[in-house]
């Protein structure tokens, strides 16, 4: 795990950086950040300069222009420790992260609270931090689908998927985790009490004309259209 560099700089430590940045530094320590350790000389204290870089010469200066990284909408400081998720947003459902249109720092606050959203200390619940983006599936729908309370990391990937739209299932497994199947001696398959047969070969289960609208409707008890 390396931090960005900066010529010339060293690690100074977060405490230095609150008599100019007080905002930022005030809630820092309820940061997911904030715990990091870093290796080496000034090994006890990495917090801030984890993803600015090491901020002697930016101290120094008081704050001059390109003493200090600031890694805006870019990804890459942050696939600098968290390597492994690049392989995810490059999967074949992603969210366009690398291609610039969606950010970490639109999911993951990096100064505040835990960088997991719904953590305890977030202000925003797993599902209003997805539909601030995508507000079809926010509703209020008159048939709601219980699913949707579970949150919807139940049934999508938050970085990205081999299935499509995100799934974490690509077939009719993603429905049958709460949807019980029951095979009747007459080889009938029901599920929800209806037989299934001739409908599971049409395709998924959200396609082919059945359960289309699957985050709730507007007309539809079974969620059709
Ligand atoms: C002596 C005052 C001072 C200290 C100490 C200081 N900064 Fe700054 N910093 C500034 C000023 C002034 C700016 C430029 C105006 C602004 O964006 O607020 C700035 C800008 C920044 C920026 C944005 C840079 C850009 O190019 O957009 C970052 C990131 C930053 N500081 C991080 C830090 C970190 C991390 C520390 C502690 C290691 C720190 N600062 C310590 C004064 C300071
Ligand atoms: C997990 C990585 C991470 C850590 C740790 C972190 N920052 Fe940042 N910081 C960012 C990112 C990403 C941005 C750009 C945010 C954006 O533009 O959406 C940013 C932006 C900034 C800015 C400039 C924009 C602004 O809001 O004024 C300052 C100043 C800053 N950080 C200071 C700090 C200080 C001080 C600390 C420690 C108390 C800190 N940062 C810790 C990732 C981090
Ligand atoms: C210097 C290395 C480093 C950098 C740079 C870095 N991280 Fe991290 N991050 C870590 C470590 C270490 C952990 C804790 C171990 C773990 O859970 O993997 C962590 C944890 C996290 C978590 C999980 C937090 C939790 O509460 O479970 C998120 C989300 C995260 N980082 C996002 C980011 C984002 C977004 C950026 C860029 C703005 C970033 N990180 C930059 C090292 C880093
Ligand atoms: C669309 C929102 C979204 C975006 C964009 C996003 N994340 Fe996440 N991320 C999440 C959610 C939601 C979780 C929690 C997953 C869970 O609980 O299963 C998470 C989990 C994590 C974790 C901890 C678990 C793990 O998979 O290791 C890290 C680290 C992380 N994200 C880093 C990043 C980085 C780095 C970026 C940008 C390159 C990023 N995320 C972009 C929503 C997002
Ligand atoms: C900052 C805005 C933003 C946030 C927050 C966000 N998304 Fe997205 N999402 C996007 C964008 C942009 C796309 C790509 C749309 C496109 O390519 O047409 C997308 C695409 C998707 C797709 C469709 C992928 C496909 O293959 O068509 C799904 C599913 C999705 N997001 C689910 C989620 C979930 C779940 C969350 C919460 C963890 C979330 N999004 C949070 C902006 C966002
Ligand atoms: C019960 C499982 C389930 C839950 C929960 C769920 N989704 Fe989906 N979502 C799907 C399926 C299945 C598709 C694919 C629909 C298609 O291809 O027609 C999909 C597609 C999407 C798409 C792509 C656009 C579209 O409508 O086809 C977005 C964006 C999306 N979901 C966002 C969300 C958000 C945001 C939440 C949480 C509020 C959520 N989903 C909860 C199953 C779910
Ligand atoms: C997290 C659990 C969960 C998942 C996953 C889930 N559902 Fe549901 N679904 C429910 C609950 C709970 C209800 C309401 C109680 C009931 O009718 O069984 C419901 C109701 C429904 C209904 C309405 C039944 C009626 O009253 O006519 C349909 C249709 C449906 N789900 C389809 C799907 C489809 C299609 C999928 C897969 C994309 C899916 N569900 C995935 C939990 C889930």
């Amino acid at each position: 795990m390396m931090p960005p560099q900066v010529a010339d700089s060293e690690f100074v430590g977060s405490e230095s950086c609150a008599q100019c940045h007080e905002g930022i530094t005030r809630d820092f320590h309820t940061a997911s950040h904030a715990l990091l350790q870093a290796k080496g000389r000034n090994a006890s204290d990495m917090g801030c300069e984890s993803c600015h870089g090491p901020g002697s010469k930016h101290n120094e200066s008081g704050g001059a222009a390109r003493t200090i990284i600031n890694p805006k909408k870019s990804p890459d400081v942050c696939f600098q420790c968290h390597l492994d998720l690049k392989g995810q947003f490059s999967l074949p459902s992603h969210h366009p992260v690398i291609e610039g249109k969606v950010s970490c720092t639109d999911c993951h606050n990096p100064h505040k609270g835990r960088a997991v959203p719904g953590g305890v200390q977030s202000l925003l619940s797993d599902n209003q931090q997805c539909q601030q983006c995508h507000q079809a599936q926010r509703g209020p729908f008159v048939f709601e689908h219980e699913a949707s309370r579970e949150g919807c990391l139940t049934c999508h990937r938050p970085h990205g998927s081999v299935n499509p739209r995100m799934l974490t299932e690509r077939n009719q497994t993603l429905c049958l985790k709460c949807h019980f199947q029951q095979q009747t001696a007459s080889g009938q398959i029901l599920i929800g009490g209806r037989d299934h047969v001739p409908l599971l070969s049409r395709g998924t289960c959200w396609s082919s004309g059945c359960h289309e609208a699957v985050h709730g409707s507007q007309v539809n008890s079974s969620l059709r259209f």
